[in-house]
Parts: structure tokens; C-alpha cells; sequence
């Protein structure tokens, strides 16, 4: 199944942040967004997510801000339960303790609000959610910002696995070519509100063609970061 989305476009305060915009996602693809900060990464997510579950898909998200995805009056056993009701799943029904071991957060008190953890701690809460869904699509916006480089590979290990066992094609949205490249076989680049260049991560790492792929090229520190 391919996934399309076509005309995609946002207007904030009369500026268009996102110019008409179009996408074909394979079934089991991953892509990569990337680009400056202010480019439009995560309106692009948010509209294509939006767009998709409209036409009734399975979009799993990970915010680019866990307070985005979780609400600081609430306990994180309430978020938990919460995202398997919404999924119609009996509570407590998920094996949410080999998904938390796996993700290192076993020792996270479920009692607390979200401001009882690290931020880190609630990233990868954020990442368990997304994960015990079967989804068609998965957008992570900077999803190992608050980790630290070894956490942040296994965390991406996890979710790899979990991809390949569910067929869920995967964007995610970084700044950071170097993560990008490690972790997706197709980049596209924004720039103020454009996709301005596409191709296989490959020829974007090897033949950046526009200024600004150039530019992250030259600045991308993937060969000290494991993941
Ligand atoms: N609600 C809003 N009102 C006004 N401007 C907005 C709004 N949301 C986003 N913008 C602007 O749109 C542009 C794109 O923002 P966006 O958050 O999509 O960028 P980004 O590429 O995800 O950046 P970052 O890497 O910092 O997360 C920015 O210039 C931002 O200031
Ligand atoms: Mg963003």
C-alpha cells in the first residue's frame, strides 16, 4: 500500500510555513526529514499526519516535545491506559513491561505526572505509546533529542525492529543528518517551507546539490554518534 498525500500546505499569522506539498510513502519505507531549524519539518509532520488519519490510516506519532503527548495533570499510568483505549485495547491488556524494558524505563514510577521523570525517560514513554499500536505510518520528530548517544541507538534499534515486525513505513523528522543517515534509505531536505531536494540518502550524503544539503553535509556529525 502506498501512502500519498498531495497539496499539502500551511499559512501561520498570513506567512505560508508550508508551500503546496505532495508525498508517496512506500509500505515499509523510511524517510527521512531534514533541514535547518524553522524549516518546516514538524508542520510538515503534523499536516501529513493529520491528512492521513483523515482518509481513516494508522499514523503513530512522537512528538517533537513530550509535553505535546503528555498532559502534566495526569499520571503516566492514565497516558498508558489512555493510548490503549484509544486503540481499543482492554486495559492493561498490552505488554507494556517488555516494551518499558527494552526502552529502559522498567523503573519509571507509573503513579507520577509526567514531571516525575526525565525528560529523556519521557521520550522513550512517548516512543512506547506509539509502539503498541500496529500503525501504517510512523512520524518521529527528533525522537532521541533528550538521549543520550547510546540510548538514543538502542532506542532506534528497538524501533527498527518493530518496524520490520509490523510493515510500518517510518518518517523521521531530525536535524540531525547524521541520525538520518544511519537510520533511513531516502532523505528529503526542507527549506523555508519547501522540500527542495529528495533522493536516496546515499546521493544526498555523496551529491548534495542545493546550498542547504550542502551545508548539513558538511556539518554532520554521524561519524562519532553510534546511532
Ligand atoms: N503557530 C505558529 N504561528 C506562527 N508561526 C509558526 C507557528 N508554528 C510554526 N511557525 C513557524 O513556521 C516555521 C516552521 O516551523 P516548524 O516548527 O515546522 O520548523 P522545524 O523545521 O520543525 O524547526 P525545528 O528544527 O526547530 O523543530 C518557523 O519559522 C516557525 O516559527
Ligand atoms: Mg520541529
Amino acid at each position: 500500500m502506498i501512502l500519498s498525500v498531495s497539496g499539502l500546505s500551511a499559512t501561520r499569522s498570513g506567512r505560508t510555513i508550508l508551500h503546496p506539498t505532495s508525498l508517496d510513502i512506500e509500505q515499509c519505507e523510511s524517510i527521512g526529514l531534514v533541514g535547518v531549524s524553522g524549516s518546516g519539518k514538524s508542520t510538515f509532520g503534523h499536516m501529513l499526519i493529520d491528512d492521513l488519519r483523515s482518509k481513516g490510516l494508522k499514523v503513530a506519532h512522537v512528538p517533537q516535545s513530550p509535553e505535546e503527548a503528555l498532559d502534566p495533570l495526569r499520571s503516566m499510568r492514565f497516558h498508558w491506559h489512555e493510548a490503549e483505549r484509544a486503540l481499543g485495547l482492554d486495559t492493561g491488556s498490552t505488554d507494556k513491561k517488555t516494551l518499558f524494558t527494552a526502552l529502559k524505563i522498567e523503573d519509571g514510577d507509573l503513579r507520577k505526572r509526567p514531571w516525575g521523570w526525565s525528560r529523556g525517560m519521557q521520550q522513550r514513554f512517548v516512543i512506547a505509546m506509539a509502539l503498541i499500536s500496529s500503525p501504517d505510518l510512523i512520524v518521529l520528530d527528533e525522537p532521541t533529542s533528550a538521549l543520550d548517544p547510546v540510548t538514543a541507538a538502542a532506542t532506534m534499534d528497538l524501533l527498527e525492529q518493530h518496524r520490520e515486525d509490523l510493515n510500518t513505513a517510518m518518517i523521521l523528522i531530525t536535524h540531525d543528518l547524521g541520525l538520518a543517515a544511519r537510520r533511513v534509505s531516502k532523505l528529503m531536505v526542507m527549506h523555508d517551507g519547501r522540500i527542495v531536494e529528495q533522493a536516496s540518502t546515499e546521493d544526498i550524503l555523496e551529491r548534495p546539490k542545493t546550498d542547504v544539503a550542502k551545508y548539513l553535509v558538511a556539518h554532520r556529525s554521524w561519524a562519532v554518534v553510534p546511532c
